[in-house]
């Protein structure tokens, strides 16, 4: 492990140069290109395979044989009247006979702006109508230069379809009695001509569509990114020991569901070293309590065997002997105080042996030779909840045990103690309760130091609440609250 270089330590981490390195490598350049790609191909073959079902339709509908006799009909009605007139009104009487023969077959069924439509065509200057007479007169409705292939196409007076690079022509060409000829063209875009001629403000379609691909990448990229980075960062934390720090993205998608996940792992292994070091210090102890036993002990206890040799062979001297008397007075209470210790140190702990052991042990140990009956209620999720969180379930005993002393010292004519640890989502409940006479005033509960330890007690605990009060049956009640997320 120590061979591996630490992150922190790697010279190219700090710097411009270190985010530019980091920036190039990142998850961006893999994504946005693939988004953005996808988008603009989604777009074009939703928008091809509609053209191309469009386009078919019109090629049936444009057909000179289906457009002959509508012209011809129109062409019967108004040529009279076109031969007179001037050529502006001749030119509009054009656009009308378009509209009323073209707009039925070219109706823009998708309403977009970029279709074949009538409207648009004839915007784009894709439609024309040409009337000729025998003298060479006539008139002429649809702009674009001469050597534009629909005017070209219309000058020949041609009829049929033409292929072009950017989509195909139909012209139909009538001839009316009295020598006049009519000719209607039109001029329909291909898919990629649809989306690369300029329309809006001279940008094309596929320009917008690019910018707007473009945009939405960046913008779900950025999103993503952002939230990948809090992990990464939460991540950092935790290999420097900030095992604190949480992730929280509250998203329900399935990253939010594994960032949820490392914020529980972080919350496991916070409860796995508390417990740890829970044990490891109950080990210490043990370990000490054994030395101590074996050593001071069996040494104090070899003293007094000493001493009291040294009193019998000195049982003349009355000084000698009072000497010794002290001497062996002391060295049976530093046994005495050895003995303690060494069962103080030794005794279980709350990581050994579970809350509710000891708590029993310590309960039953107070109140034994007592009148007062404990009875101990621990929820089995209050019970696991605790053995995930050793300190918290320590500053419970001690508070049981505060508690318990006072039932034993103050509750008079007392039958009874009731512990009780409860849960309700997040809200953890301790509860001592006994049968006594309960609390006489307030001033009373004021004197002691117990009360006082259980409060600060209770306030270390996450936040904690501690209450004091008479019960429905008259005894003492003591309440701790506290929050606890597992
Ligand atoms: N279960 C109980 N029943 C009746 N009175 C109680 C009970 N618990 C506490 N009290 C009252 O509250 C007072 C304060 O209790 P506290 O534990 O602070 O002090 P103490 O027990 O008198 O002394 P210390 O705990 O410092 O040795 C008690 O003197 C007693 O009057
Ligand atoms: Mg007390």
């Amino acid at each position: 492990m120590s061979d591996l270089p630490h992150p922190r330590h790697r010279p190219w981490t700090d710097g411009a140069l270190a985010a530019l390195l980091q920036w190039r490598h990142s998850l961006f350049w893999t994504i946005a290109p693939a988004m953005f790609l996808t988008s603009c191909l989604t777009w074009l073959t939703l928008d091809s395979i509609a053209t191309m079902s469009e386009d078919g339709r019109l090629r049936d509908a444009l057909a000179p044989a289906r457009l002959q006799p509508a012209l011809r009909q129109a062409l019967q009605t108004s040529a009279p009247l076109l031969t007179t007139l001037p050529q502006a009104l001749c030119t509009d009487m054009l656009e009308l006979l378009a509209e009323r023969v073209l707009a039925t077959p070219m109706a823009d069924r998708t309403g977009d702006i970029n279709s074949n439509g009538f409207v648009r065509a004839a915007q784009e200057g894709r439609l024309a109508v040409s009337l000729r007479a025998q003298d060479g007169g006539g008139c002429r409705f649809g702009p674009g230069p001469l050597n534009n292939p629909l005017q070209q196409q219309i000058s020949a007076a041609a009829n049929g379809i033409v292929e072009l690079p950017d989509g195909w022509l139909s012209v139909t060409t009538v001839a009316a009695p009295n020598g006049m000829t009519l000719t209607a063209g039109v001029h329909i875009l291909s898919p990629w001509a649809k989306i690369t001629r300029p329309r809006l403000f001279g940008i094309s379609l596929a320009s917008f569509i690019l910018c707007i691909s473009l945009v939405v990448a960046l913008v779900l990229l950025m999103l993503l990114i952002r939230r990948i980075e809090r992990a990464n960062r939460a991540a950092d934390a935790w290999t420097h020991g900030h095992l604190e720090k949480r992730i929280n993205d509250q998203g329900k998608d399935e990253l939010s569901r594994l960032t949820q996940k490392f914020d529980l792992m972080a919350d496991a292994t916070v409860g796995l070293i508390k417990v740890k070091q829970a044990l490891a210090a109950a080990e210490e102890r043990n370990r000490l309590a054994r030395d101590l036993h074996d050593t001071a002990k069996q040494r104090a206890f070899a003293l007094n065997l000493q001493l009291t040799a040294l009193r019998e062979m000195h049982q003349g001297d009355a000084s000698s002997a009072r000497l010794a008397d002290a001497a062996l007075s002391l060295t049976y209470q530093l046994q005495q105080d050895l003995t303690g210790i060494v069962r103080r140190l030794a005794a279980p702990t709350i990581a050994e042996s579970g809350f509710r052991t000891v708590l029993t042990e310590g309960v039953e140990a107070l109140l034994a030779g007592s009148r007062i009956t404990p009875s101990i209620t621990l929820s089995s999720e209050f019970e696991a909840a605790l053995s995930a969180a050793p300190e918290v379930s320590q500053q419970l005993f001690m508070i049981a045990m505060e508690a318990v002393a006072n039932v034993l010292k103050h509750a008079q004519a007392c039958t009874n103690c009731r512990l009780e640890g409860m849960q309700d989502g997040d809200l953890y409940t301790w509860r001592i309760a006994d049968n006594g006479a309960g609390l006489a005033n307030a001033s009373s509960v004021t004197k002691g130091m117990g009360i006082a330890n259980m409060k600060l007690r209770a306030a270390s605990l996450p936040d904690g609440d501690f209450a004091l009060l008479n019960g429905d049956d008259g005894g003492a009640v003591i309440l701790v609250t506290f929050r606890m997320m597992l």
